[in-house]
């Protein structure tokens, strides 16, 4: 059984959509052993709390720089024994400390499809008030493991959404996650904890089954 640590910063819906699918038992090897907030009064720590899971705050404010940040979180992750990290709405750019430490072994769930709205800068509803001034007519999600370069490491899987007149940011948001997010996540979870995913350069194949 592959032990998950999830980083969060704020609502914690895809933490929900993965606690939700290890419920269902739709994570397959793998358990949620831990969560980790680098905001104190993230809603997603009552989700953890609500569902059994340790939880810990490791607050971004308490530190003066990333290099500290990153190696206070990095540290909780080894003592924590996590094989697999996904970011679920964590909001800080981590140090290549951590990529260092977990290469190939962290995932993060991004709201665009992948090279398009991605960066620094592209976070929550910046990223789809982007879409939407840009005028492209599809958007999504994009889940993909993290490198030192932000949002460019291997993309593990994607999936595409319409943009619709009369959208707002946060109409749109909510489409992306609904039909998006909360269904990749937990796949690329289940996949990696199945040892389904092979890396091969800045891309990655999906072992069929
Ligand atoms: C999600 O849309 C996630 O993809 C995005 O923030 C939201 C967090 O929601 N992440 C980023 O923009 C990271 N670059 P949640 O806390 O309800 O999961």
């Amino acid at each position: 059984m592959m032990n998950i640590a999830v980083l969060v910063s704020g609502g914690g819906t895809n933490l929900q959509a993965l606690i939700d699918a290890q419920n269902r038992g739709e994570i397959k090897n793998g358990k949620i052993t831990l969560v980790i907030s680098s905001n104190p009064d993230a809603y997603a720590l009552e989700r953890a709390a609500n569902n059994g899971i340790a939880a810990r705050v490791i607050d971004r404010k308490a530190f003066n720089d990333i290099k500290s940040y990153t190696k206070a979180v990095t540290d909780a992750l080894i003592e924590a024994k996590a094989d697999l990290i996904v970011y679920a709405g964590f909001m800080t750019i981590l140090d290549e400390q951590i990529v260092n430490a977990f290469p190939n072994k962290m995932m993060n769930v991004h709201p665009a499809l992948i090279p398009s709205f991605c960066g620094k800068g592209f976070y929550g509803l910046h990223v789809h008030d982007a879409v939407l001034a840009s005028g492209v007519k599809l958007t999504g999600a994009t889940v993909h493991f993290v490198t030192e370069e932000c949002d460019g490491g291997p993309i593990i899987l994607q999936k595409a959404v319409e943009v619709r007149n009369g959208d707002t940011s946060e109409i749109l948001q909510k489409r992306v996650m609904e039909n998006c997010e909360w269904k990749i996540l937990p796949q690329a979870v289940s996949l990696f904890c199945e040892g389904r995913i092979k890396v091969i350069g800045n891309k990655t194949e999906i072992d069929e089954v």
